[in-house]
């Protein structure tokens, strides 16, 4: 079964093929006879959002690419209250339940780990759309896309990734995916206490990437070509979250930044990038969110089209 759990999973090789379909989907996306050529590719198909944990980009971004490639779309958007986990069904008999009615499952749980668990007992494909504070790979996957289109290659980069890495799966992510190019260095900025986990750290030396870790922003900035910014998760704190100072982008980080440099969020914001920066051609946050449609367009092909390449190879009862 072609599930979609962790980012690591995917080589360089087959990441350059996911892109050129994402790219080639987003060029048939601007004309009309692209859009009908795209609406006939699974009409019919039917994609299950279950979501037990808020979402605007990753929820909406794969419906609407569900919708753009002919499918239909089910799903639950607060499926803690409202589907019967709220009376206590476990995830596996809720996963095993919509694999019957769907031809894939992308899922957002508060657990880590979630995914994989899905995975084990469906039927259908399982796409990790962030599992707690373990990983959210498609974020990951339009992150490195958009990299590629910005800035023009994936390896020799200097990264800064910045904020909550403790909590922040979509740098965890990131993380492990930059560890897949070759002569990239990463500089991990946050305060002591939200510091990213041992089994990135592992990862990364494990591929020779180089990183640091550090809580001075400003200093960290001249020397980047991406800055990846991320919010603090405070609803995965504990109540006891000290105050976080000084992690905000405004003009003065920006003016520090090298002039073909790209800013990078995964979204949302919560005060961490001021407004202003927005109206800056290196503020490449809206960009990077609108890349999400077509990645997750790609994504919905390949784990289709793998499927049915399963099926196909199956010996017939
Ligand atoms: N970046 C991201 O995952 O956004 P949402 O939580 O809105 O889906």
């Amino acid at each position: 079964m072609n599930h979609l759990v962790t980012a690591s999973q995917f080589d360089p090789k087959q990441l350059a093929t996911l892109f050129e379909l994402a790219s080639e989907m987003q060029e048939m996306s601007q004309t009309s006879r692209g859009r009908s050529a795209l609406m006939r590719r699974y009409h019919g198909r039917l994609v299950a959002t279950l979501f037990y944990e808020p979402s605007t980009r990753t929820r909406l971004s794969f419906e609407s690419a569900a919708y753009r490639l002919g499918m239909g779309v089910i799903g639950v958007e607060n499926g803690t209250e409202s589907s019967s986990a709220a009376k206590g069904e476990s995830l596996e008999d809720g996963v095993r339940v919509v694999a019957g009615y769907a031809d894939v499952i992308v899922l957002r749980h508060k657990e880590n780990g979630a995914a994989m668990q899905a995975a084990a007992v469906s039927s259908v494909p399982v796409i990790n759309a962030g599992d707690g504070a373990g990983g959210h790979p498609t974020q990951a996957l339009l992150d490195i896309y958009t990299i590629q289109k910005e800035v023009g290659r994936l390896d020799g980069l200097n990264i800064v990734i910045g904020g909550d890495l403790k909590y922040g799966r979509t740098a965890r992510s990131l993380a492990q995916i930059l560890a897949q190019y070759p002569n990239n260095n990463i500089i991990f900025v946050s305060p002591p206490y939200l510091r990213v986990g041992d089994d990135i750290k592992h990862i990364l030396r494990e591929s020779q990437t180089t990183y640091i870790e550090t809580d001075m922003l400003h200093e960290s900035l001249a020397a980047a070509d991406v800055v990846y910014w991320t919010r603090i998760q405070r609803e995965r704190h504990d109540g006891t979250l000290q105050p976080v100072e000084n992690y905000v982008i405004d003009q003065s980080k920006l003016d520090a930044m090298k002039r073909d440099a790209i800013l990078l969020h995964p979204l949302p914001r919560t005060g961490e990038i001021v407004p202003v920066v927005d109206s800056d051609p290196r503020a490449a946050y809206f960009r990077q969110a609108e890349n999400g449609l077509y990645v997750r367009m790609a994504l919905l092909d390949w784990v289709l089209a793998k499927s049915a390449a399963h099926n196909h190879s199956k010996p017939s009862k």
